[in-house]
């Protein structure tokens, strides 16, 4: 398998589902609609409803299942990222290589295209359980809601801590909940709808709390010591406003180390798969070694 490859042709096919929720009609909102496809049509990584497909695919073939699911959670996602990036919160000029939303367009706009995207992924996971429902599918709505809460909740620790000295505890707080639980709720989702069983269900879990923490770990070594020009943000941020990430707490090295640590165990895990987790393997890898 080519990493690469394969990667390339899952993000072709999020970013085909997503182009069909976009709204060009003339309105009103028109200036709205702009601001959020702005936003979710921006060049990010797909990194999150790719996972869904992928844990999926390692039990079952075909995938439409979870297009909604995939779908609604990258608008989540970008919902996250726009207001992270608001004056109130990092207060970030670029995001993806361009201005962020904010600068963009202006700052209430997005605010409302932040609201506008976490609301039509509900809209979008509603009319799924309305054409077809079912308990799994109840269940990954339960499990949605609740991830989307966690990320809210790492979000107010991570901006309430800016500036201040924390316990290892509260660190690992935000990890899990800002970044970690969006990515562990991916895996869960493509393994509930692929009808895994419980201890499936956990060993893909303990996987997506390796690759979670690494990702913001990465994250956070990334603002530190990447380049702009292919992040596409700001380099230098967290550490100008007073971050409470691994490196300020640990240092640069020992940062690397812990990411090398988990990466380890996330593969040692998905390892058990063979052939089949292959893919997500790779993407462990990726996710210590990505350059954005
Ligand atoms: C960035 O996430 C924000 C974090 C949770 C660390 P990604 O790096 O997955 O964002 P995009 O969508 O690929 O830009
Ligand atoms: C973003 O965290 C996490 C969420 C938006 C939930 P960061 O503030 O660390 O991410 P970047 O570096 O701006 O993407
Ligand atoms: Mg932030
Ligand atoms: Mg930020």
């Amino acid at each position: 398998m080519d990493f690469k490859v394969e990667l390339k042709k899952y993000q072709n096919i999020v970013e085909q589902e997503l182009e069909k929720y976009l709204r060009k009609q003339k309105c009103p909102e028109e200036m709205l609609n702009q601001s959020m496809e702005y936003s979710l049509m921006a060049g990010g990584k797909r990194l999150r409803p790719i996972l869904v497909l992928t844990t999926y695919s390692l039990f079952k073939g075909n995938y439409d299942i979870c297009m909604p699911y995939a779908v609604a959670i990258e608008m989540v996602h970008n919902f996250s990222l726009i207001h992270d990036d608001l004056p109130g919160i990092d207060n970030d000029d670029f995001r993806h290589g361009k201005p962020t939303n904010h600068k963009q367009f202006n700052e209430s706009t997005a605010i409302l295209a932040g609201d506008g995207l976490l609301n039509n992924a509900y809209i979008v996971i509603s009319e799924d359980l309305n054409k077809n429902v079912s308990s799994t599918k109840l269940k990954v709505f339960e499990e949605f809601s609740k991830a989307v809460d966690r990320m809210i909740v790492g979000e107010y620790v991570d901006t309430e801590f800016e500036g201040k000295e924390i316990s290892n505890e509260y660190l690992e707080y935000i990890h899990i909940n800002k970044t970690g639980a969006l990515l562990k709720l991916c895996i869960r989702m493509g393994a509930i709808l692929a009808e895994a069983d419980e201890e499936e269900l956990n060993k893909l879990s303990r996987y997506a709390d390796k690759i979670g923490l690494a990702f913001q770990i990465k994250d956070d070594i990334l603002s530190e010591e990447g380049d702009e020009k292919i992040t596409g943000k700001p380099v230098g941020n967290d550490k100008e406003k007073g971050k409470c990430t691994y490196i300020s707490k640990y240092g640069l090295d020992g940062a690397k180390e812990k990411l090398d640590e988990i990466t380890q165990e996330a593969v040692d895990i998905i390892e058990t798969y063979g052939e089949k987790g292959e893919f997500l393997k790779e993407l462990a890898l990726y996710i210590k070694n990505r350059k954005k």
